[in-house]
C-alpha cells in the first residue's frame, strides 16, 4: 500500500500579519480535505481538485471568492490540472463569473481535446457543462475592492505628479493557491488556481494556468505547483525546471530551492513552489517546498501527521485528527 501524500499552498508573497492565521487554517483544512479523499481511495486528481476548491471558497486566498481585480474593476480567473499518470491537463484563463475555476479545468481536461480555454470562450464551456455563471460581485471582497481602489488613487496620483505614462508597481496583493498529491495506487497530479495580480491590465495572463509555469506533473517524476510572479515564472518555466532538478535526483526541497534560485538569478522576481518527487522505487514520495517571498502559507499531510507553517524555515507539526 501506498502511503497517500498531499501539499497545498495559499501563495507566495508578503501576507500581513492581521491574515496568518487565516491563511494557515485554509491551507490546513484544503489539506484534510484533500486527504480525505485519498484516504477513500480517491485519486491524485480528485484530491487537488478538491484541496484547491476549498482554497477558492476561503476569501483569505486570491481565487474564486476573494479574488483580486484587474485594472478596470473586474475579476478574471486563470486555473489549471494536470493528471501525472498520461500527462493531460486543461486549463481556463480570463474566466469570469464562476466560483470554482479548478472545476472548470477538470472539465477541459476531461471533455474536451483541448488544454486551454480563454476568456468568452472558457465561460460559454463552463456554462454547457452546466455551471452557471455568477455574478463577479459575488466573488469581490471589500478587502480586494479596496486594495483596487487604492492602487487606482495612487496611479492615479502619481501620473498628476509626474506627468508619467508609467504605471506604478503593485506592491500589494495575495496569490495563487495549488495543491499537489500522490494517490495509493503511486500517481501523481497537480492543480493551480489565481487570480492573477491587482490591477492587470484586463486580458493579462500568467503562469498559472500555463503547463510548466504554473503547474506540472509526470508519474516518472514529480508533482509542482507554483506561485508568485507570473511574468518570472514564465519565463523560466518554474514547475518544469523543479521537475528537470528532481530528475537530475535533486530532493524536492533541493530541487524547489535550485529551481528558485536559477530564476531569480536569470530574470530576478520572487515565488514559491511546493513539490512532491518519487522514490527511486516509484512507490514513496519525498515532500518539498520553498519560497523567496516573506511567507507562503503550506500545509502537507502524509504518514498519519500534518506539517504547516508561513515564515521561512518555520515547520509545525501534529498528529493527524490529534
Ligand atoms: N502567479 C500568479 C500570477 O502571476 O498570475
Amino acid at each position: 500500500m501506498i502511503e497517500p501524500t498531499i501539499i497545498v499552498h495559499g501563495g507566495a508573497w508578503d501576507i500581513p500579519s492581521s491574515l496568518t492565521t487565516r491563511s494557515v487554517n485554509g491551507v490546513k483544512a484544503a489539506a484534510c480535505k484533500g486527504h480525505e479523499i485519498l484516504r477513500c481511495g480517491g485519486s491524485a486528481v480528485d484530491a487537488v481538485v478538491a484541496a484547491v476548491s476549498a482554497l477558492e471558497d476561503d476569501t483569505a486566498f486570491d481565487a474564486g471568492h476573494g479574488a483580486v481585480l484587474n485594472l478596470k474593476g473586474e475579476v478574471e480567473l486563470d486555473a489549471i490540472v494536470i493528471d501525472g499518470r498520461n500527462l493531460e491537463s486543461g486549463a481556463v484563463c480570463g474566466l469570469q463569473g464562476c466560483a470554482n475555476p479548478v472545476q472548470v479545468a477538470r472539465l477541459v481536461m476531461e471533455k474536451t481535446s483541448h488544454c486551454l480555454l480563454s476568456g468568452r470562450g472558457a465561460t460559454d464551456f463552463m456554462e454547457s457543462q452546466g455551471i452557471a455563471r455568477i455574478p463577479d460581485t459575488e466573488l469581490v471582497t471589500p478587502e480586494a475592492r479596496n486594495e483596487w481602489e487604492t492602487y487606482v488613487k495612487f496611479s492615479a496620483a502619481v501620473r498628476s505628479l509626474f506627468s508619467s505614462r508609467s504605471t506604478p508597481p503593485v506592491t500589494s496583493g495575495c496569490d495563487t493557491v495549488g495543491a499537489v498529491a500522490m494517490d495509493a495506487k503511486g500517481n501523481l497530479a497537480a492543480a493551480t488556481s489565481t487570480g492573477g495580480i491587482t490591477a492587470k491590465l484586463p486580458g493579462r495572463v500568467g503562469d498559472s494556468p500555463i503547463i510548466g509555469s504554473g503547474a506540472y506533473a509526470d508519474n516518472t517524476v514529480g508533482a509542482v505547483s507554483t506561485t508568485g510572479h507570473g511574468e518570472s515564472i514564465m519565463k523560466v518555466c518554474l514547475a518544469k525546471k523543479v521537475g528537470e532538478q528532481m530528475e537530475k535526483g535533486d530532493t524536492a526541497d533541493q530541487a524547489a530551492r535550485n529551481a528558485l534560485d536559477f530564476m531569480a538569478q536569470r530574470v530576478g522576481g520572487a515565488a514559491g513552489v511546493i513539490a512532491l518527487s518519487k522514490d527511486r522505487q516509484g512507490a514513496a514520495c519525498q515532500v518539498g517546498h520553498h519560497f523567496t517571498t516573506t511567507r507562503m502559507a503550506w500545509s502537507s499531510i502524509s504518514n498519519g501527521q500534518i506539517r504547516w507553517g508561513i515564515d521561512p524555515g518555520q515547520e509545525m507539526i501534529s498528529p493527524l485528527n490529534g
